[in-house]
């Protein structure tokens, strides 16, 4: 009797995926920090969005706040990954305090059109989340010239000064997809509109869709490790629904997977956000592979090799302590 074989059961794994150059720099200030200034030392908000990261931060000695006033007048306080808005900066100068700006350089960048446009008096439109704090750190540096438009829905309900001197700038970790929609029909209503100097949505984020992308059609689940509140780990999720995966979910770790996800499944895709520290991909690989999915094949659609220099105001700590 022909026995039919079993049809092989593998992971696909994507890559570019986790760490990007802005959070690896982030992360590494911190704990530089700690090393150099010993514990505590505060951090404003969640230095990069990945529940891990910030509880073995944490266990080091870093204290998240949320805001200026929790941190004690003259103690050493670093600003996230995402950005501060001059309000912030000021709060912090006005309390003394000792500051490390861990904001992505290529936040800053966005930060920078943002004043530029602003000087020449253009209505900016910023796509982006409401909420998030790149966004409401971007948002602070021109707060009278900038609004948010969320999603492509929204593009109806803006309303600017002078139609032919609009621009639209965006958060670095959207859909591009979503985004090239968004800017699409604000183009309908403002023929005008001009474009962002360069690509707002970055390097990092931008691999990472094109990656989950190539992946997706061939994928029964994909399952993207990240964090609920990290924006780029969000968007896999949904930029591989879109792209053909059976069923895409996001978790922290490999614990959160539920066993009937991958029920019928042979292939599963793996990929993580930007904040995502590759030891806990690692762990859901071995969970997979736990349950038969013996065969891990990489699909890489780039490779990376950007690095940023550490924060400027810690390279020269560094220097002082020797
Ligand atoms: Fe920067 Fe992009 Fe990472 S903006 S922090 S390189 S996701």
């Amino acid at each position: 009797e022909a026995a039919t074989a079993a049809p092989v059961k593998r992971v696909l794994l994507a890559a570019p995926r986790g760490y990007c150059a802005g959070v690896d720099r982030a992360v590494v200030a911190v704990e530089k920090a700690l090393e150099t200034y010993g514990a505590p030392v505060y951090v404003r908000k969640e230095i990069v969005h990945n529940k891990h990261v910030v509880e073995t931060l944490r266990e080091r000695g870093a204290i998240f706040v949320n805001d200026t006033d929790e941190v004690p007048p003259g103690a050493r306080l670093v600003f996230s990954a995402h950005g501060v808005s001059p309000a912030v900066r000021d709060a912090a100068a006005a309390r003394s305090l000792a500051t490390i700006d861990a904001t992505c350089p290529l936040v800053t960048k966005v930060h920078k059109e943002a004043v530029r446009f602003a000087n020449d008096d253009y209505d900016i439109l910023l796509i982006g989340h409401t909420g998030h704090e790149e966004v409401e750190g971007t948002a602070g540096e021109a707060p009278d010239h900038v609004q948010v438009v969320n999603s492509p829905d929204e593009v109806d309900q803006v309303v600017v000064r002078d139609p032919a001197k609009v621009v639209w700038i965006s958060q670095t970790t959207l859909s591009v997809d979503e985004t090239m929609e968004t800017v699409r029909r604000l183009r309908e209503r403002f023929p005008s509109l001009q474009d962002p100097p360069s690509d707002d949505i970055c390097y990092a984020t931008q691999n990472r869709q094109v990656a989950v992308k190539k992946l997706a059609p061939e994928a029964d689940v994909v399952i993207v490790v990240g964090s609920a509140n990290s924006s780029n780990s969000v968007r896999l999720v949904e930029v591989a629904l879109q792209a053909g995966a059976g069923s895409a979910y996001r978790v922290d770790r490999a614990a959160e997977i539920q066993d009937e996800w991958l029920l019928g499944a042979t292939t599963v895709g793996v990929t993580s956000g930007a904040s995502v520290p590759e030891i806990l991909v690692q762990d859901v690989i071995a969970h997979l592979q736990g349950h038969g999915f013996g065969q891990v094949e990489e699909v890489r659609t780039a490779t990376e090799e950007l690095m940023f220099s550490l924060p400027r105001e810690l390279r020269a700590g560094l220097k002082a302590a020797g």
